[in-house]
């Protein structure tokens, strides 16, 4: 029997970009904070707090901790943005407490920021296509000098009127799935909207789900690692599952329970952007010595 490991499975480049400024950042012995969990995996997470980072999971967090340490304390810390970045006022907030901040927001997310400010800023209305509740979002509503909407789905597509007389700027989450957004492009256009369309979707992302694609529609199973909350990981599952009806979504190995039918000729395994190498290789090596 084949396993089919996808070409660009796991890690992309901005998440190897930020963990590793956090194992960095380890080195030189200072408090450091992360800004949410670095990435969206509980065993990379674990590792990292294991060798004493600890997560701020929220503004409230961040303001209790600006009150608990004094100056000093704090110019003594750092606290690392991550890759999915941050609302402007966050990072001026960490600034003008005093922590040393280090800013891993990925440089493609890096650009949406410079891309809404700007329009934003020349009175263009901006439009983000994504998930509302994303950090990611989040932070790009967050660099916006200006209304911007958000919105996700194709019915909302739909319903959506933009501000009159204003020039729409579109922009997606870089995690967001190609097809869905090319159609909601499709629907916006379709109402004659001045529409100026920002392609922000990652090829990290695009790649790695159009090669999952392919991967399993010819695959007897499919299995899928990645966090529970992982947009991408998510996405890949939903895009597996519409082509092969044996999709397993795991977080690790443990949670694998794989159930293969004797004619089974390939196994395909894709893993989100967050999904450590290691991890990788203990699927495949489980399914090569098992199946
Ligand atoms: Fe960056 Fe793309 Fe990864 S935007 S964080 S390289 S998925």
């Amino acid at each position: 029997m084949e396993i089919r490991l996808v070409a660009g499975a796991g890690f992309c480049f901005g998440v190897k970009r930020a963990v590793d400024i956090v194992y960095e950042q380890i080195q030189t012995g200072k408090t450091i904070y992360t800004y949410g969990p670095i990435v969206n995996n509980e065993e990379v997470v674990k590792e990292l707090t294991d060798q004493g980072v600890r997560v701020i999971e929220s503004r409230r967090e961040l303001e209790r901790l600006a009150d608990r340490d004094s100056p000093a304390a704090r110019r003594e810390a750092t606290v690392i943005i991550r890759a999915h970045g941050v609302p402007r006022e966050v990072q001026q907030y960490m600034e003008q407490k005093g922590w040393e901040v280090i800013d891993t927001t990925c440089p493609f997310v890096k650009r949406i920021h410079r891309t809404v400010e700007e329009k934003s800023s020349r009175g263009e209305h901006i439009l983000v296509v994504g998930s509302p509740e994303h950090p990611e979002i989040q932070g790009i509503v967050g660099w916006c000098n200006g209304p911007v909407d958000v919105l996700e789905t194709l019915e909302e597509a739909e319903k959506y009127v933009p501000p009159e007389g204003k020039k729409l700027v579109v922009v997606a989450q870089t995690t967001f799935n190609y097809n869905k957004f090319q159609t909601i492009v499709e629907i916006l256009k379709k109402k004659g909207y001045n529409v100026s369309i920002v392609n922000t979707i990652c090829n990290a992302t695009e790649d790695r789900q159009r090669e999952t694609r392919e991967v399993a529609a010819n695959a007897d199973a499919m299995i899928v690692i990645g966090g529970k909350h992982s947009s991408n990981a998510t996405k890949l599952y939903e895009i597996c599952r519409e082509v092969c009806d044996n999709t397993y979504f795991i977080q690790t190995l443990d949670d694998l329970h794989l159930e293969l039918p004797k004619s089974a000729r390939l196994v395909g395994i894709t893993a989100g952007a967050s999904t450590p190498n290691k991890l990788i290789e203990e699927v495949q090596n489980y399914v090569r010595i098992n199946f």
